[in-house]
């Protein structure tokens, strides 16, 4: 038994902000962004959270699996921005969907949050502790984001995409890579709320995102085809055998990069970089749901899903749709 995807979904906040915005916050212009990055614009949350955004993606894929909310034992939320420290996101989605039945637990893992949740999920259902996994990529970045660093803020965007998993006999997961390097941690990362512990003196600041790019682009360019071609080795596959090359939508450039060095055509990676920017956690759920209500994912096509983000992490997956 594989675990496979039967539905997903996806759901972005209503307010929009392309370049030109931003250009009026920080010192930057459409052009710079969109030659550097590939993003033209982003959503960024006014009414939405963290939670309203999950469940709204949530509810979208558990329509499309054609599922009640009941029949679900797993919930995994992927995110680094859960509205509340505690209770997790991932347990006030699943009051909000109603399903009582469900295991609900978040994850860290940055952008490769969802990957991490899908190689959970996979490992679950294939040695039948759960049946039914509903997962989540969920984040508001724009709360982490420091509006007067031009060097970040112009980069991330909030959103949320979820996927629903069943045991299946037929296509599925065919294979994972991942792995974590925490040695880089401070290449990216946030410190976040300031420590009011009286006996405790905190040697660091708190504070916003703070990540040295240039050091995180060298590492995604490098670790992201080694990565597929591990997953891909495990599968019994070549790059040649794969239909779509799903990446984190972090810089279009990290992305033809990869695309140039496992020798493929652009055509295969398919990107919503432009409207959505980095949505962290958020980003390979978004674009695959986008892609299935789109009716760009034909069943038996073979699928790579792989991310890179804090920690360091990062992770491939190989599947058959
Ligand atoms: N507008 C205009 N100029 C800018 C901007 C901006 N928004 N940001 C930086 N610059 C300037 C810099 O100050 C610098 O100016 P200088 O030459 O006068 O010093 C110049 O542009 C070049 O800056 P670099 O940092 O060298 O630009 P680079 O080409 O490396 O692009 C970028 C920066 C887009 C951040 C790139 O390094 C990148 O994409 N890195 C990967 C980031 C990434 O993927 N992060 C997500 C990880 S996901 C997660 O886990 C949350």
């Amino acid at each position: 038994m594989n675990a496979k995807i039967i539905g997903t979904g996806w759901q972005l906040p209503a307010y929009e902000a392309d370049n030109d915005y931003l250009s009026t916050l920080v010192e930057t212009s459409d052009e710079w962004i969109t030659e550097r990055t590939g993003i033209r614009k982003r959503h960024l949350a006014k009414e939405e959270t963290t939670t309203s955004l999950a469940a709204g993606a949530a509810k979208k894929a558990l329509a499309d699996a054609g599922l009640p909310a009941e029949e679900i034992d797993l919930l995994i939320v992927a995110t680094i921005t859960s509205d509340t420290v505690t209770p997790s996101t991932a347990c006030r989605v699943q009051a909000e969907l109603g399903a009582v039945h469900a295991v609900a637990f978040d994850i860290n893992a940055a952008c490769s949050g969802f990957l991490y949740a899908v190689h959970m999920a996979d490992a679950f259902i294939k040695s039948g502790v759960y049946r039914k996994a509903l997962l989540i990529g969920a984040e508001t970045l724009s709360k982490l984001v420091d509006w007067t660093d031009r060097g970040t803020c112009v980069l991330f965007g909030d959103g949320a995409g979820a996927a629903v998993l069943a045991a299946s006999d037929q296509g599925g997961i065919a294979a994972q890579s991942l792995g974590s390097n925490g040695s880089k941690w401070e290449v990216l990362s946030c410190m976040g709320r300031p420590n009011g512990n009286p006996v405790c003196r905190e040697q660091r600041e708190p504070g916003y995102l703070q990540m040295n790019g240039q050091e995180v682009f060298k590492f995604a360019v490098k670790t992201v085809p080694l990565c597929i071609e591990d997953a891909l080795e495990k599968a019994g596959l070549s790059p040649d055998d794969i239909d779509h090359f799903l990446l984190h939508q972090a810089n279009k450039r990290i992305i033809q990069s990869v695309a140039k060095r496992l020798k493929q055509p652009e055509e295969k990676f398919p990107m919503n970089i432009g409207q959505c920017a980095n949505t962290s956690a958020a980003s390979l759920p978004i674009l695959l749901a986008q892609m299935k209500e789109q009716g760009r994912l034909h069943p038996g096509e073979k699928l790579v899903l792989s991310g890179f983000g804090a920690g360091l992490t990062w992770g491939a997956c190989v599947m058959e749709w």
